[in-house]
Parts: structure tokens; sequence; C-alpha cells
């Protein structure tokens, strides 16, 4: 780490605004301050865009109440902004993790809305807008991350007009019987709606979008442009639409390559035995990852002999995640007990039944995992995309492996080449599994090839080119008075219902 000297700030014309840092800060046991890579699939896909561009990367550190000045790690540009104990509780914990985070993964857990927690979300919104512009040089880009921080493009704009602003959605967007539940459903359309391109994992994503500014708004959408009137200003026309995020995929392949990597897949299996078949989960420790409802298959399997604990284990990694939120609480209590059980139940002295791992792995390790395991289980609720699969996939040089991958998942609409199953189904999901499991290497070399071929081409440099030179284009269009649409034939759709009283 080293003080940012190059360009100085006001001046950057790029800038990546996201709620958590590449980097979070840790304090080790003797009291020193360090720093750890952040975990998620935000972090992952837009590294390597940052390391091509000069930008500045603005984000929250991972630790309440501590002021950092700017500084550079590993070639990016960083810029934290603060977030006090309160805001943690309030906007992260609360507004961000326990309000949207569950509303727009399908209500699998019930959403909670507090009116605190909203006001918190208003005012951190607008501590990261101020960052934004104060470090923007004028006519800069600015791309905005993510359901935490859905207000910026709006408050940006109105700071600073000159700015071209992109906002990224990570995560699903929901369909609008469910989105309509969220007291502040207007004022969240009306600040994404600050950006001039919007992007979203999946079409239906962007669909459910559109039809929620009709609802709420008096604006008029023609897929993807949406017309955006403001009293006393020109009408601006936002463009929203989906582009599919993706994963550095040929440098999973190359570390899969490596020899020592291969070493450790080999040691790995040693390690677990070496059963005929190992089967890989790879989460952040969330609801919303299905771990459960693998979990009940594979148990079931076991139970009626299916499968036996000497042929078949599951490696389950379970990173940390949002610790202090009570349904993440919950879920961890229910997930361990459920391993606790199992592998009560069916491990041997020689044999686990569930290798379970309560952390994170650093890239390597994860690689060797991917090539050591035979099957690798994406069993997703609901999922903006999921890496993992598609790390899985760029590992596999081998075009060996079978992906079991959730169809509730954005990777699915992609990788269609996978076993696609419905993970409510256990049935469906049991048999899948079996299926996995037994499939003859000519059929899984030819699954592999092509969803090797689809993660390979459509790379996350691929993605953010295809995100970034729209949103140039947006801009140029937009400056020059550009009709998409000359000759009248497409049709706006505007429909309208009464804005619902917050409570
Ligand atoms: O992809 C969704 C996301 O919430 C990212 O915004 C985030 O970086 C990642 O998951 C991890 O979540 P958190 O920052 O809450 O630990």
């Amino acid at each position: 780490m080293s003080a940012t000297t190059d360009p100085a700030p006001g001046e950057y014309s790029f800038i990546v605004v996201s709620n958590r840092l590449p980097v979070d800060r840790i304090i080790a046991a003797d009291g020193t301050p360090g720093w750890k890579h952040s975990p998620g699939g935000l972090v992952t896909a837009l590294e390597p865009v940052m390391r091509e561009k000069d930008g500045a990367w603005v984000g929250w550190a991972g630790q309440a109440d501590v002021e950092l000045e700017p500084f550079e790690n590993d070639g990016i540009h960083i810029i934290p902004v603060p977030l006090s104990t309160d805001d943690l509780e309030n906007y992260y914990e609360g507004f961000s993790n326990d309000t949207l985070w569950p509303l727009y993964h399908d209500v699998i857990a019930a959403p909670s809305y507090h009116r605190v927690w909203w006001d918190s979300y208003v005012a951190v919104n607008k501590r990261f807008a101020d960052a934004a512009a104060a470090n923007a040089a004028p006519d800069a880009t600015v791309w905005v991350q993510d359901y935490q921080l859905q207000l910026v493009p709006k408050m940006l704009r109105e700071l600073r007009p000159d700015l071209t602003i992109g906002f990224f959605n990570h995560i699903p967007f929901p369909p609008y019987g469910i989105y309509s539940q969220l007291p502040w459903r207007t004022q969240i359309i009306e600040g994404m709606l600050g950006a001039d391109v919007i992007g979203f994992q999946r079409v239906a994503d962007a669909g459910n979008f559109s039809r929620a500014v009709r609802r709420l708004t008096t604006n008029m959408t023609k897929n993807p442009v949406i017309e955006v009137a403001t009293a006393g200003q020109p009408t601006r026309r936002v463009i929203a639409k989906a582009f599919p995020i993706s994963i550095d995929s040929k440098s999973f392949e190359e570390l899969a390559r490596q020899p020592h990597i291969q070493a450790r897949a080999a040691e790995i299996r040693e390690g677990l035995g070496n059963p005929g078949t190992i089967m890989l989960g790879v989460d952040r420790l969330d609801y919303t990852k299905g771990i459960g409802h693998r979990l009940k298959a594979y148990g079931e399997l076991l139970a009626d002999g299916r499968i036996e604990v000497e042929d078949v284990t599951l490696v389950q990694v379970a990173s940390p995640s949002r610790e202090r939120v009570k349904a993440y609480m919950d879920l961890r209590d229910e997930i361990e007990l459920t391993v606790g059980r199992i592998n009560g139940d069916y491990a041997t002295m020689s044999h686990t039944a569930i290798s379970y791992h309560h952390h994170g792995y650093p890239r390597e390790e994860m690689v060797a995992l991917y090539l050591a395991a035979d099957v690798m289980l994406v069993t997703a609720l609901r999922d903006g995309m999921n890496l993992v699969a598609k790390e899985y996939c760029a590992a596999r040089f081998d075009n060996d492996g079978v992906l079991v991958l959730s169809e509730f998942t954005g990777a699915s609409d992609e990788l269609k080449r996978s076993l696609r199953v419905n993970p409510h189904d256990i049935d469906g999901l049991k048999d899948a599994i079996l299926a996995a499991i037994a499939m003859p290497k000519p059929e899984r070399a030819s699954r592999m090839k092509a969803l090797r071929k689809r993660v390979l081409e459509y790379d996350v440099s691929r993605w953010s080119t295809s995100f970034l030179s729209t949103l140039a284009e947006a801009k140029i269009n937009a400056s020059t008075g550009f009709d998409p649409d000359p000759l009248g034939e497409l049709e706006w759709t505007v429909e309208r219902v009464p804005a619902r009283q917050a409570d």
C-alpha cells in the first residue's frame, strides 16, 4: 500500500463506486492493522477491469468508525468512504441486507421495513455520491455498483451533471408484485434512473425494472430505452438492459494448468480418502444459495442407500457472510446442525460424508478444489449470476467434471449444457446428482466443452467492454439528440398506479 500521488483527487476520469472496496481492513490478533481480499462476485468481476483502466475505486474498507486516507493497492487507486457503527447497523445490515437483499431474492427470507434504516440508506448513499463527485474529473465516467447504492446515480447527476453515469445491479431485480412491497419503491426507481445506462444480469431483471418504471412513474419505455422527463429539464434517454457478468476466465484456466495446482488437487482427493466421486459446493453462507436443499438431497441419497459414503463425499465451502444479521446467524446454526447430523449418521472412521469449511480460501486453493471435484453443485434458490459456476467451467481445461446448476441463477441462461435443476424439487435434485455421478466420460466431455466455450468467449472483459461502450454511446446519443426509433416503429408503453403511502 502506498499514498496516492497521481492523478490528484478530482482528476480521475474513470471511477467505480461500490459498497465494498476490493480489500477489507482487518486487525490482527496483536492489534496491527492489515488488509485482506474482500468477499463476493462483484470484486472478483471488477478487479481486472480496474487494473486495465487507471481509475479510482470509491468504497467502504469493511470496518466501522475508521477514517482512512486515499491509498494505492495493487495498482488500483482506493478512495475509502467511512461508515459508522450506526451506518453499519442501519444502512448495511439493515436496509441493504435485511430489506433489499431478501426482497430482491424473491422474499426467500422475509424483508423488514424500517424508516430509520431507510433514512440511513439515503444519508450513506449521499456520502458515496459526494465522494465520487469530489474525485471525478470534468466529464468523467462513473460506474456505480449494486443494490446498496441505488440512489447514488440521481444524487451524483444533481451534483455533477457533466458526468456519464452507469449503474449495474449485480443481484436480481424482482417482479413488480414483489418489488411493490417496498415503501420507498418510487424513490429507488428514480435514484437508478439518474444513470445513463442501467445494467442487469438477466433479460428478465431488465424487464421487471422497466415494468416498475411504468407502474411507478410517468416515464415511457421503449425497450431498452426509458424516456425520463424531469420538470424544467430536457428529457433524458436512459438505457436499461441485460449485461450478464462473467469472470476473468483465462486466469482460472492458467492456474488450473499449473503442475503445483494439479498436485494440490491430487492431495485434496487423497486427503478425502480417494472416494470415487467428490462433489463440491462453494458459496457465501447465504440463505439464497440453497445449501440446505443440497444437504437434504445428499443426506437422503445416503439414507436411501443409493450412494455410500465411501464412494461419494461432499465438500462444502461456506464462506462467512453478514454474520450480525439474524437470518444469517440462524442459517449458520441450521446448516451446521445438518452437517453434524449427516456426518454423525453416515461418516466412517476412514470417510467423512461432508467435509465442511466455514472460511474463504485463496484463489489457488479454490482452483485446486475445482480440479478435484467430479461434480459441482450450484443449487441457489435465487442468484443474480453465480460466478462459482463459471469459475468451475473455466478451471476444467481437461473437459471433465459435471456442473449441476439451479435454473434460478443468472448463469443458467448461459450454461445450457449443465444439468439444470429446480432445487426445491428434492427428488429431481437427487436424480440429477445421481445422473452427474454416473455420467459417462464422453458425455461429460461434450457438455464441459460447450460450457467452457461460453465461459471463455463471454468473459469479464467482454462484459465490461460491452457495458462501457453502451455507456459511451448513450452519452454521445444524448448530447446529439439521437432518436433510437427514428421511424416511430416501436410502441411507447406507459402505465401508472398511484404511489402507495410510505410508512
Ligand atoms: O453480489 C452481491 C454482493 O452483495 C456484492 O455487492 C458484495 O460485494 C458481495 O455480494 C458480498 O456481500 P457483502 O459485501 O455484504 O459481504
